[in-house]
């Protein structure tokens, strides 16, 4: 692997992180409480579809590149020589994936089939699920970046 591959494929990779572990900073921290606070479950629940149905489809693409290009790089300098915090990232990373897996595929259809049948309360308790979920995937994103970062 040349150095310019390595570079591009760190700079895809971080592309990737910037746009997942951003995007539910955004989501989490400021969409949600302003949602909220401006309005009724009618209005704020189709909103969260729409908006979960475009940053799923994206992330779906930034976990395609981030697995991708990690695996790659992790490959070419080998398991057992790599850092550890490189290996903390890969479980921290796999995790991710999974509990985001589980978000898009399982949690999100029954949001969009509960606001379409103006079924607010189960809407609701279903986005209640996915909150504490995109939680959990922001500390362990937070945790990741540390491994990456403090772990060399
Ligand atoms: C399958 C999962 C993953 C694998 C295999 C993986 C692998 C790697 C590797 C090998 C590097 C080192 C590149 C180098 O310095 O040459 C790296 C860097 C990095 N990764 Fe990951 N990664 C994964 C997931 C993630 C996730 C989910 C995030 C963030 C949420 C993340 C954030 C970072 C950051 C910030 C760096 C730069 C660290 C630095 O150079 O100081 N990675 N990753």
């Amino acid at each position: 692997m040349t150095a310019f591959t390595r570079e591009l494929l760190i700079f895809l990779h971080l592309l990737g992180a910037i746009a997942w572990f951003g995007g539910m900073f955004f989501a989490y921290f400021c969409l949600r409480p302003a949602a909220a606070e401006t309005l009724d479950p009618p209005k704020r629940l189709p909103l969260w579809a729409a908006t979960f149905g475009r940053f799923l489809r994206y992330t779906a693409a930034a976990v395609v590149v981030i697995a991708v290009s990690g695996l790659a790089m992790l490959i070419e300098t080998g398991f057992r020589t790599a850092p550890t915090g490189w290996l903390v990232m890969t479980a921290l990373g796999l995790v991710m994936m999974l509990v985001f897996g589980y978000v898009y595929l399982a949690l999100y259809p029954r949001l969009s089939t509960h606001c379409l049948a103006s079924a607010w309360p189960a809407a609701a308790i279903v986005l209640n699920d996915m909150r504490r979920l995109v939680a959990i995937n922001l500390v362990l994103a937070l945790c990741t970046v540390a491994a990456a970062v403090f772990a060399r």
